[in-house]
């Protein structure tokens, strides 16, 4: 069976929970290669409602081995948390296995992400995430989990770290503005997170290439989008990590060759939250209608997200820099439900051929648009041929500006709403 990567098109919340959630479907091993509770990816199945944050939608097919890789920046009282509303509605974590390779992300990563955002703002979602994979790269205060393993070492790491980094944010915000739990705190919580956390710690990279050798079907499955890449997004307004596909097997294992299948989710709009450039956001009453009929507050730190129409430069250029093999598009219901709806095909002065080969100045494009109508609702659709006409050939322009087929097309939030080819 094939390796199959999921990776965001755009900048994030594309709907990524629930096509990983279909496709965990006929999948032995899904591994979470990146990012951290920055993300939030939401589900909707026959088990229920969930917001998933650190654990792959894989946990609801109870035969899928559910990894958290090494690429993962892990903040344990949020993981437990996780871990207990899923168990607390009958979901098993028997398949839950964790890196001792993976990164903690610590109070004192938090405390620096809000002091920073004080100032000049990125709008990051304030979880500690780049602090903590600086400390990653930089080596010297950084905690993983296999360092939770010896309760007494792991405290003893705790003390000291704590003491070292309580007087570096001192120096970095002399103005005190930071919030830095105390250590007793900070000891109380994770050493009950860790007891939650020990049983599920396993050699994530053996079982892995077990499933390889086994020819099993693995799903390596992104976090946030390809245009909130480190290296190849919108930078600086981009995450820590690298998201894009080239990233799932550096960061799993997995060797390209294994690998069959490249899945780009892609919102029928764009959606962005915190701050950037967005050449193609809505300046006009659509913004709102489609916040709220898509409901795009976010799954982590529930800010209303920005909104904007299709950018297929863009799409385009997540489709070059993933390799992606096929796109799942979501929530066409939604963006049908407009009267009029704007499709970017070009920006100003682009050269259509070559297209985008990075996205620096991304604040200075014009998009160029068409335009088309709504399709109206499409319940009920089982197959493509049973779509609306313009709701097809919203789509066809999308493959024809990528050159890659629309392969999943998602009708509504439910597991079963979705057109597969
Ligand atoms: P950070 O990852 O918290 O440092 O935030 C950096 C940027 O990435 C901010 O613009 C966040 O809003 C954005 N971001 C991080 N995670 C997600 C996500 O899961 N969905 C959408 N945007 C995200």
């Amino acid at each position: 069976m094939p390796v199959s990567i999921v990776v965001g098109a755009q900048w994030g919340d594309e709907g990524k929970g629930k096509i990983v959630d279909v496709l965990a479907q006929t999948a032995d091993v899904a591994v979470r290669f990146n990012g951290g509770n920055n993300a939030g990816h939401t589900v909707i199945n026959e088990d229920g409602q969930y917001a998933l944050h650190l654990i792959s939608a894989g946990i609801f097919n109870h035969q899928t081995i559910c990894i958290i890789e090494r690429g993962v920046v892990v903040h344990p009282p949020s993981l437990m948390e996780e871990m207990k509303l899923l168990l607390n509605r009958g979901i098993s974590l028997k398949g839950l296995k964790i890196s001792p390779s993976a990164h903690i992300v610590m109070p004192w990563h938090i405390a620096e992400d809000q002091g920073k955002e004080s100032g000049v703002a990125i709008g990051t979602t304030l979880r500690g995430i780049g602090p903590c994979y600086q400390d990653k790269v930089g080596r010297w205060f950084a905690i993983r989990i296999e360092d939770m393993q010896d309760k007494q070492l792991f405290f003893g790491i705790l003390e000291t770290t704590y003491a070292a980094k309580k007087q570096e944010l001192h120096a970095k915000f002399p103005d005190g503005n930071i919030r830095l739990p105390d250590f007793e705190t900070i000891r109380t919580s994770y050493l009950e997170a860790r007891e939650y956390i020990l049983p599920y710690i396993a050699n994530t990279t053996s079982l892995i290439r077990r499933a390889l050798a086994k020819k099993k079907h693995v799903l390596l499955e992104g976090a946030q989008g390809t245009l909130l890449d480190v290296d190849y997004g919108s930078y600086p307004y981009v995450t820590s990590s690298n998201t894009v596909s080239m990233a799932a097997c550096l960061l799993t294992g997995v060797p390209f060759r294994e690998v069959r299948a490249i899945i780009g989710v892609a919102k029928a709009y764009l959606t962005r939250v915190g701050g950037g450039p967005f050449p193609t956001e809505i300046d006009g009453p659509e913004q709102n209608m489609l916040r709220e009929a898509g409901r795009e507050y976010g799954a982590t730190t529930g800010r209303p997200r920005r909104c904007g129409w299709m950018d297929l430069p863009l799409l385009r250029y997540a489709c070059m820099v993933n390799d992606l093999t096929e796109i799942a598009l979501t929530k066409m219901d939604i963006l049908g439900l407009l009267d009029t709806i704007k499709i970017c095909n070009s920006y100003k002065g682009l050269n259509r051929e070559e297209g985008l080969a990075d996205l620096r100045n991304l604040d200075a494009k014009t998009p160029e648009y068409i335009t088309t109508q709504g399709w109206g609702s499409l319940e009920g659709c089982r197959f493509r041929s049973e779509l609306p006409e313009l709701a097809q050939n919203y789509i066809k322009k999308i493959e024809a500006y990528t050159g890659v087929r629309v392969h999943y097309i998602s009708i509504g939030g439910k597991r079963k709403e979705i057109i597969a080819l």
